[in-house]
């Protein structure tokens, strides 16, 4: 494995953040946070034991501190640190282990306990102060809704289920050169317990359960796809197939099974509709993708240009006249030739991944 220091520059909430990351960046991540005062040079020698212990470690300049310019508007307060964090939280590719000293440690707290829980895998608090009266309910709060492993060392242990404590500071601070080993192989244990370095491991093959794994890694939306049929009934069905095709003309596909009862339908139809959902809409994905449910009795739907459905309240809807047709093995592909189109901006989309519904992970 090659070490090679990089610079990793993010700028959430107007601050500068500069943080320096040692290790494949393929590997389990570890995000470091100094204590009051002081900078990443604090974790020097744990960033370079734990990268040649193949781990991928950022060491953060909180703001105000070593390298990371303070944002001119705004002070340097819990707030603004948690801000900060949690926007370097978000633009890594993969949920790291936070490990926190002092005002790092609250930093970290804060950040995962207040609504960043899913940001991370693991908790290391070390040396972390009390703080004032405030500052410890704020904690105490913030600690109920740890659910991530955590290890706590050499500080108050807020009452975080099952953490860990260890207390090995006598003799001066834990992160001082002569107490680093000891600061290293105990983080080393937990780093292998909460975030086991995981050997990728590769499956192959040309059967049809690999092809089908396989595809499901690509993370989709999820779609209803809708028109009239023959006798004026709405039908249709729960779709991730879809994609965009064309700008100028603007077109976009679905891939419908031949099995679909519905196809005739669609075979029929001058024109059909493509409803994005939204997280809230699961139960409308259920809904047209069962066969025993009367899918537009409790979905309320209007039209517009097409006559197709448009199912009310969907993240985005795309009002198609047909395009073209292509029969492609057991499927149908259908594409479109968009109408008319309208979007939710602010809401979040259900997702598709693996055969699971899932949600998006950052806001
Ligand atoms: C998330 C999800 C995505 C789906 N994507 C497709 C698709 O792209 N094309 C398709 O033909 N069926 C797809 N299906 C399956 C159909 O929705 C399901 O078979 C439905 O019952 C077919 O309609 P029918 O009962 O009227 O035949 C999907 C189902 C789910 C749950």
């Amino acid at each position: 494995m090659t070490i090679a220091p990089r610079g990793y520059d993010a700028v959430p909430a107007g601050a500068s953040l500069v943080a320096v990351a040692l290790g494949d960046a393929d590997a389990p991540a570890v995000l470091m946070l100094h204590g009051e005062g002081q900078s990443r040079a604090m974790w020097a020698e744990a960033v370079t034991a734990l990268a040649e212990a193949g781990r991928y470690v950022i060491a953060l300049d909180l703001r105000g501190h070593g390298e990371s310019r303070a944002a001119s508007e705004g002070a340097a307060d819990l707030d603004a640190h948690v801000a900060d964090v949690r926007g370097v939280l978000e633009t890594l590719g993969s949920r790291p282990v936070v490990v926190g000293s002092g005002l790092g440690a609250q930093v970290a707290l804060a950040t995962l306990g207040e609504g960043g829980e899913h940001l991370a895998t693991g908790l290391v608090l070390l040396d972390e102060d009390e703080g004032d009266a405030p500052m410890r309910t704020r904690l105490d709060a913030a600690a109920t809704r740890i659910k991530v492993p955590t290890l706590v060392i050499d500080g108050p242990c807020h009452d975080i289920a099952g953490a860990r404590k260890a207390a090995i500071s006598e003799g001066g601070p834990l992160v001082a050169a002569d107490r680093a080993d000891a600061f290293n192989a105990l983080l080393l244990e937990f780093l292998e317990q909460a975030a086991p370095r995981a050997v990728p491991e590769y499956r192959a093959g040309s059967d049809p359960r690999t092809l089908r794994d396989a595809l499901g890694c690509f993370g989709t939306g999820v779609t209803v796809v809708t028109t009239i049929d023959v006798e004026g009934k709405p039908v249709g069905l729960t779709a991730n197939s879809f994609t965009a095709v064309s700008l100028d003309p603007p077109l976009l596909l679905v891939c419908l099974a031949n099995t679909v009862q519905s196809l005739p339908a669609f075979a029929a139809a001058k024109g059909f509709a493509v409803n994005v959902l939204h997280t809230g809409q699961q139960t409308v994905s259920g809904r047209f993708a069962s066969r025993h449910e009367d899918r537009f009795a409790a979905t309320p739907w209007e039209t517009w240009d097409t006559g197709a459905p448009i199912i009310e309240h969907s993240l985005a809807s795309f009002d198609c006249t047909k395009f073209a047709w292509h029969e492609a093995g057991d499927h149908v592909i259908l594409v479109g030739h968009v109408q008319r189109v309208r979007f939710e901006p602010r809401r979040d989309p259900l997702l598709y991944f693996r055969g699971r519904y899932r949600r998006l992970h950052f806001s």
